[in-house]
């Protein structure tokens, strides 16, 4: 018999169900809540709301494109955490009604170990053992993972996570939230020579990007007192001497990490995966040293819950069941 999985993301402003069978995804909607754009961040409690009334819609489309019924699954994922917890109740709480309906298994995701997972969704598949750079709004971890499930944090952000620095830096640009979309976009008509800024030096392979925000900033202040138009000027060459600081921070550590471990596939995750300069970046290091790169597919950078639904697969072939007296957890460690 077939083993189909419903999964459920409700963890920050994407509201994003998917249908897995027998390992593969075949549907993945996704409802993006624009309602947080004109206040320059994820407003929690509007996240919350904006689930509620996402949630049935976007479960029903993902049936629908899948041309399944709700009666033919096997189980449920869903993100437990890390996350808003008010936005992670909804999906919760949507998750256990249905399985207790439904008298069906229940399957705790950690979004973090679903964004790694994200790598089995489509081919090309990284071997294991492997070193994953997550990067995302809110995290900045490596991790070294040596099976579908067993996973160990060995380098992760002091402070800021680098999406955070992007979206921070593109604020000060005047950009909207979120701004490491557009960064991205005015750093490749830029010179990321053009400008420096200064990056924290961190033992080990821990990250710090809170400090490279307030160096933009002072510089930014100084320029503008001499030049009222320095940034709408200058927006492509800023924008990518930030992306390039960011960048080589992250590429600096991910190499140190795959030198020491001898790890010759390195994989990249969470939304900052998506960044071109990244990519590129990480392509270069990546033939210097001869060692094998695995992107996700755009779709599946970003928070989506085609990944919660891989999660779930391998942790319903692991049989990893929770009870319905699970409760999200706005932290909740990899392991
Ligand atoms: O993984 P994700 O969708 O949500 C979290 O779990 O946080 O990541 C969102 C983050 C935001 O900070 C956004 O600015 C960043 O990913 N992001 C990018 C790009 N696309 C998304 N940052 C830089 N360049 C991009 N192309
Ligand atoms: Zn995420």
């Amino acid at each position: 018999m077939s083993v189909i999985i419903l999964a459920i993301e409700s963890s920050c402003d994407e509201t994003s169900a998917a249908i897995i069978k027998d390992g593969k995804v075949v549907s993945n909607t996704i409802a993006t809540q624009d309602v947080h754009k004109e206040f320059g961040g994820v407003v929690p409690e509007l996240a919350s709301r904006a689930h509620q009334q996402n949630i049935v819609p976007v479960v029903d489309k993902a049936f629908k494109d899948a041309g399944i019924e709700k009666g033919e699954l096997s189980a449920i994922a869903f993100t437990r955490g890390p996350g808003l917890l008010g936005a992670l109740i909804v999906g919760t709480s949507f998750a256990k009604a249905l399985a207790l309906g439904l008298e069906i298994p229940l399957i705790e995701v950690n979004h973090m170990q679903a964004h790694i997972l994200s790598h089995f969704i489509e081919d090309p598949k990284p071997e294991f053992p492997f070193l994953c750079l997550t990067v995302s709004g809110g995290h900045t971890q490596i991790v070294l993972v040596t099976d579908f499930l067993k996973m160990k944090v060995i380098g992760e952000t002091k402070d800021d996570a680098a999406g955070e620095a992007f979206d921070k830096s593109a604020k000060l640009l005047g950009l909207d939230y979120p701004g490491g979309p557009m960064i991205d976009e005015y750093a490749k008509k830029g010179d990321g020579n053009r400008f420096k800024f200064s990056k924290s030096k961190v033992p080990g392979y821990d990250f710090s990007f809170s400090g490279i925000k307030t160096s933009i900033l002072y510089f930014l202040r100084q320029e503008i007192k001499k030049d009222a138009n320095f940034i709408k000027d200058n927006i492509s060459d800023l924008a990518a001497s930030i992306q390039q600081t960011i960048v080589e921070m992250l590429i600096e550590k991910i190499e140190l990490a795959a030198n020491e471990n001898n790890i010759s596939d390195i994989a990249i995750a969470g939304g900052v995966s998506a960044n071109s300069g990244l990519r590129a970046a990480i392509t270069d290091m990546a033939r210097k040293n001869k060692w094998q790169t695995y992107f996700p597919a755009l779709e599946y950078c970003t928070d989506n819950a085609a990944m919660i639904a891989m999660a779930g697969h391998y942790k319903y072939l692991a049989e990893e069941f929770v009870g319905l007296d699970v409760a999200p957890l706005a932290r909740m460690p990899l392991i």
